[in-house]
């Protein structure tokens, strides 16, 4: 796929086809993800690949942490945004777009539960890729390049037909992640990837989010 092709097209994947992604071709996307820059190339980035019967009994254990009300502890910076600022706005329409195509109204609880639920089971996606990062480097240092590999993952998964969701929902229990995955504690989780092949008919995944145009958010000096 031609690159700015790919950039345009990548959007968040919420639901997949019950279809295995194959070793392979996810180890392609790491090797050429890896490609990625990083600060002095220090290439801080680590990743666990969850699949098959390991990642169904992870998925059922987090929803299940959800359903007890377990706090929620992330290990990476986790951003917050003024109630009355530009940020919450876009994060409100987004919630509105998702819910508009998926037909949740505002109070249908139980629905908004089960949607809820969907991201803390990866989407049911075949496969997810753990970003992580080793705790030497410290909480924010990393981060610049993860997310440079994190984009790269999303737009080489274009080039096999897979879709994505990057995932802060998948590395908030983090304890439950280790309990499954025996993954060192030495190792911080910093963001999860769903991926696998896009059911196309779900309707969460034909809309498509918003985005400002650069003009309006770019000051030129000259
Ligand atoms: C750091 C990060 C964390 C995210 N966490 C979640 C998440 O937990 N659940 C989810 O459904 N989408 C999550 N997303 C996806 C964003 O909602 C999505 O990228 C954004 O709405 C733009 O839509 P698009 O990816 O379709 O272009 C996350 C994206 C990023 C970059």
């Amino acid at each position: 796929m031609e690159l700015m092709e790919a950039i345009q097209q990548r959007k968040s994947i919420r639901a997949f086809k019950n279809r295995k992604v194959p070793k392979d071709i996810i180890m392609e996307i790491l090797n050429i993800a890896c490609r990625a820059p990083s600060a002095m190339n220090t290439q801080p980035w680590e990743f666990v690949v969850l699949s098959g019967e390991k990642l169904n009994r992870l998925r059922a254990a987090m929803v299940e942490k959800l359903k007890e009300g377990a706090p929620i502890s992330p290990e990476h910076l986790v951003v917050g945004w003024p109630n009355d600022s530009v940020y919450k706005k876009r994060q409100i329409d987004l919630a509105k777009l998702l819910f508009k195509a998926m037909n949740i109204p505002r109070e249908d609880v139980e629905k908004r539960v089960w949607w809820l639920e969907r991201g803390f089971r990866f989407f049911d996606a075949p496969a997810a890729i753990v970003i992580a990062a080793d705790r030497v480097l410290g909480e924010s240092a990393p981060l610049l390049d993860l997310g440079a590999v994190m984009q790269n993952i999303c737009l080489a998964a274009l080039h096999f037909g897979l879709g994505t969701c990057i995932e802060d929902q998948g590395v908030l229990y983090p304890e439950v992640f280790r309990e499954h995955t025996g993954i060192s504690s030495t190792k911080r989780l910093v963001i999860a990837i769903a991926i696998g092949y896009p059911d196309e008919d779900f309707p969460a995944n034909q809309i498509s989010s918003e985005r400002e145009p650069a003009e309006s958010l770019t000051t030129w000096v000259e």
